[in-house]
């Protein structure tokens, strides 16, 4: 292994021997540690756009307040803030968050306090939107299509000049504006770890900017940063080495990769695997394993557990921690997926919009004792089982 390292849970050990803290524990909320960060458990929030910066300047509102803070009082071991891009034009949309500037920065202070209060670890997932940019949200309209510059938008940039579906025809990127991208992550890293965030996300998954660089369907270069796996993965081993190099030695680093995008002679599994790898040798502590969103048009066999065998193949075969997500909804089957070995954490998605507890319901559906629930104090009354 390189740097990547899960005290509560070698990923070497698999099955059973995860190194438990205690026994009576389901296996979902066995703490775990990243590197110097202890995680109370094992039930994650992935990173979900919420498109809701509606003054269009990239600065979290009370909103993101409520959001995130909730999911942390609701028992989640990390909050994966949303998408957040690393310069305007790595937006996704014009309503997504930004964190590359001072403003944006400070303002996520106070919700990255009152999560840490709350008992759970804020993380951040760093994005630049690549050719799936400047796509239309509520306030600007232009849904599922690129936002015209007069309304807003900006061309979309990327590794070659191939659209997403219907969007525009992005702007094949120059050498040196890769280099500015590579240093925008380092400067949004830098004011993340600044802002209070205990860890991050390199958002190298569903199409955007680095995941197009590793997808052989996107990036059509003749240059380094392009042509066998070893130069289509250089964007990124850049963008790795830039943030881990200003992050402190003890922040984990996670990078989340699409493990196959579904399509004919495309990205998958085994480039997957030689990728995490590599970047376990840089110095990334986990692989958020994910799929798809790179090509349109693909059929995704989408249904409970889609992505957990990409997951386990990661984790057994890359030998690095990994967190397993995609309609995983139920406490016992989170539960076994941990159980099992086939990931280190589970991140519940659209299950944990519509239900911001999910962890405290999981924990009472699987048995746990009630002084073990991580129910904020003041809910404490409130416990599944009481009826005073
Ligand atoms: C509304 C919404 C927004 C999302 N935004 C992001 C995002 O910002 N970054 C990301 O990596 N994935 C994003 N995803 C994907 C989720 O993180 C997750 O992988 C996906 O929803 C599958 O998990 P689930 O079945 O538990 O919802 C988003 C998903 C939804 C539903």
């Amino acid at each position: 292994m390189g740097h990547g390292n899960v005290n509560g849970g070698n990923p070497l050990k698999g099955e059973k021997g995860r190194g438990k803290v205690s026994s009576q524990l389901p296996d979902l909320f066995e703490p775990m540690q990243l590197r110097d960060l202890q995680i109370r458990n094992r039930a994650w929030l992935p990173p979900m756009d919420t498109y809701s910066c509606v003054n269009q300047d990239g600065i979290p509102t009370n909103f993101h307040y409520q959001h995130y803070v909730s999911r942390a009082l609701g028992g989640f071991g990390v909050v994966i803030a949303e998408a957040t891009a690393v310069n305007p034009q790595g937006r996704i949309s014009p309503c997504d968050l930004g964190i590359w500037n001072d403003r944006q920065a400070s303002a996520w202070q106070g919700i990255v306090t009152d999560i840490k209060a709350a008992g759970a670890q804020p993380f951040i997932q760093l994005n630049h939107s690549g050719r799936k940019g400047s796509s239309g949200c509520t306030p600007t309209g232009h849904i599922n299509a690129t936002v015209p510059a007069s309304e807003g938008g900006w061309q979309p940039l990327a590794p070659s000049p191939i659209a997403y579906g219907d969007m525009d025809t992005p702007a094949e990127l120059s050498r040196m504006e890769v280099s500015t991208i590579v240093a925008d992550f380092r400067s949004a890293a830098m004011r993340a770890v600044k802002a209070g965030f205990e860890g991050i996300e390199i958002h190298a998954a569903h199409g955007y900017l680095l995941s197009e660089f590793l997808d052989p369907l996107t990036n059509h270069r003749k240059d380094e940063y392009g042509g066998r796996l070893s130069g289509r993965m250089r964007a990124l081993i850049e963008v790795t080495d830039a943030v881990r190099e200003v992050i402190p030695a003890g922040m984990p680093l996670l990078v989340r990769i699409s493990a196959t995008d579904w399509a004919d002679g495309g990205w998958g599994l085994e480039e997957t695997v030689k990728t995490a790898k590599v970047l376990n040798e840089h110095g990334v502590d986990l692989i958020d394993v994910s799929t798809g969103g790179i090509v349109p048009g693909v059929t995704i066999p989408a249904g409970p557990n889609y992505q957990v065998p990409f997951s386990f193949q990661v984790r057994s075969k890359a030998l690095i921690p990994t967190t397993a997500v995609g309609l995983i909804t139920k406490a016992k089957q989170a539960d076994k997926i941990i159980r099992k070995g086939q990931a280190d954490a589970v991140e519940i998605g659209r299950a944990g919009l519509r239900d911001p507890y999910w962890p405290l319901r999981a924990a009472h559906k699987l048995g746990m004792d009630k002084a073990d629930i991580p129910y904020p104090d003041p809910y404490r009354r409130g416990a599944y089982g009481t009826n005073r």
